[in-house]
């Protein structure tokens, strides 16, 4: 595949990953890299265009983000965004200047004026609204630059150096609020940058291939296979490159839905011609784990042991050999890599120890969004069934049982848990979310069931709609199914009384309890 990339400088915005989002869906491959990335890592990688994204600082505070003034040297088309935009100006030699009056901060939508001889809102209404969120503002364009678009407050919503390809938006153009901002976005690609829109699925799955059977040569690869999407995918990428050299474990930690691990080893012992194994090791994992109640601990817990198991079976294998697994770009974002604060630790982002031994890992989805990876699996034929499985975490019912996790909490939660997938399979209603699953917040409640009181435990219904996991919005599920899921699940799981249906989005909330 030949190389067009985009790079998004990151500075610590909030929409950094909808820009990258957006990018890509006009099929142009793009890269999130902190502010912090070198100079010459930026000319090896030889970009079609670099986006400066937004950041939560003021330019002149001293702890604020900034580059090199180099990068203002490469001949490479810019586009600043928000505070990427207000450094543009004060690196090249305009003034930043802090609203005094409220009035002068806007947030949220706003009323925009445009130039349409701009390249930019070329043929686009010379009025709309677009979302803005700052409190400093361009007082003064550097030299060489014209003004293309103003607000009632903000002087400069929008500049151009047309001989340098430098363009800078104060606004968001990567937010829906934005009227025809990806329009604009596309217009950056395309007319200033020149790209001709090669990302396409089917060049990373030819190049993604390539560089992994190069990379293994004649080595042997362990694959951590958990039967969801994410690691299914991966397993039949990297079987495309090394077929029998791959060998795909499938750790059962004790922490599976009901029935789950079972389902897992038939289908991939009986669909797929790969090096299959299962390891059971319950029993280790529950000790580890037995006294532990804070959400990261259990999850550092967790990712250490699955690389140990992982290691093991290298060495068994093959001696020595690679280890791969089906991290996505979410995982490393959510997990606190590069600038993004962290959220939570997802287990195949856990630091890998001294103890551990791999000649290298593999991650071949790592820079995809979920619907990507279940693209790329439909295109390598995977059943439809697997590709459109709700994601499950790797620590499993571990992230879903707060607090200590014990044996007795475990059956509790896979019973309920099979009980609403049953009822919502039944109804059809499942296909109507991305995911959906049953927590045990481990807090007991007063109830009356026959004659008598009861204090039992709590099972809260947690599900969502959404396409790529970064945002989520609560699935309005009709209240006669919640009622029907509520009725079977405390009729038929001993030590549950009461039922609850979380109604929070992501954010504030994430998917999963912890
Ligand atoms: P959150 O809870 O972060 O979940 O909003 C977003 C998606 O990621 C899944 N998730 C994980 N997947 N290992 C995984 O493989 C993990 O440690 C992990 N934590 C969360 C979650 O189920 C949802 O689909």
């Amino acid at each position: 595949m030949a190389k067009e990339l985009i790079i998004v400088l990151d500075f610590g915005g909030q929409y950094n990953q909808l820009i990258a989002r957006r990018v890509r869906d006009f099929n142009v491959y793009c890269e999130i890299l902190p502010y912090t990335v070198s100079i010459e890592k930026i000319k090896e990688l030889s970009p079609k265009g670099i986006i400066f994204t937004g950041g939560p600082n003021s330019v002149y505070d001293p702890t604020s983000p900034h580059y090199s003034k180099e990068i203002f040297e490469l001949g490479i088309p810019i586009l600043g965004i928000c505070y990427g935009c207000q450094f543009m100006a004060y690196a090249l030699g305009g003034s930043v200047a802090t609203a005094s009056k409220a009035t002068a901060r806007e947030y949220g939508k706003t009323k925009t004026y445009y130039d349409e001889n701009s390249i930019l809102f070329k043929n686009l209404p010379s009025v709309g609204t677009s979302w803005m969120s700052h409190s400093d503002y361009i007082s003064k364009t550097p030299e060489g630059f014209e003004i293309v678009a103003h607000t009632e407050h903000c002087p400069v919503a929008a500049m151009q150096n047309v001989d340098k390809k430098f363009y800078g938006v104060q606004f968001h153009p990567e937010v829906n609020h934005t009227e025809n901002g990806k329009d604009m976005l596309y217009k950056f690609l395309y007319d200033v940058c020149e790209c001709s829109g090669e990302w396409k699925m089917e060049s990373f799955i030819e190049k993604t291939v390539a560089e992994i059977s190069e990379q293994v040569g004649s080595d042997g690869v362990v694959l951590g296979l958990s039967g969801g999407v994410d690691s299914s995918v991966a397993a039949a990428l990297i079987s495309k490159a090394v077929g029998k050299q791959l060998t795909c474990v499938f750790v059962d930690q004790g922490l599976m839905r009901k029935d789950e691990g079972d389902f897992v080893e038939q289908t991939f012992t009986k669909l797929f011609d790969l090096n299959f194994v299962r390891v059971n090791c319950q029993q280790t994992f529950y000790e580890k784990l037995k006294g532990y109640t804070d959400p990261e601990d259990k999850r550092h817990i967790i990712g250490t042991e699955f690389y140990k198991v992982f290691s093991d079976k290298i060495k068994e294998s093959y001696g020595d050999g690679y280890f791969a697994q089906g991290t996505i770009y979410p995982d490393r974002i959510e997990s606190g890599k590069g600038d993004a604060a962290k959220i939570k630790t997802h287990h195949n982002q856990v630091k890998i120890t001294d103890e551990v031994q791999f000649k290298g890992v593999i991650e071949p989805l790592k820079d995809l969004f979920k619907d990507e990876v279940r693209k790329v699996g439909e295109m390598l034929g995977l059943p439809h069934e697997l590709v459109w499985r709700q994601p499950f975490p790797g620590p499993g019912l571990g992230v879903r049982i707060i607090g200590e996790i014990t044996e007795e909490k475990i059956k509790i939660l896979q019973e309920a848990d099979a009980i609403l997938r049953d009822e919502m399979d039944r109804c059809g209603y499942a296909e109507n979310m991305a995911q959906f699953f049953a927590v045990l917040p481990g807090v007991k409640t007063v109830g009356v069931m026959g004659d008598a009181r009861t204090y039992d435990e709590l099972i809260a219904i947690r599900a969502v709609t959404t396409d790529d996991f970064m945002t989520a919005d609560f699935a309005k599920i009709p209240y006669e199914i919640l009622g029907r899921v509520s009725n079977r699940i405390i009729n038929e799981v001993d030590h549950v009384n009461r039922v609850v249906y979380d109604i929070t989005s992501k954010p504030p909330g994430t998917v999963e309890w912890e």
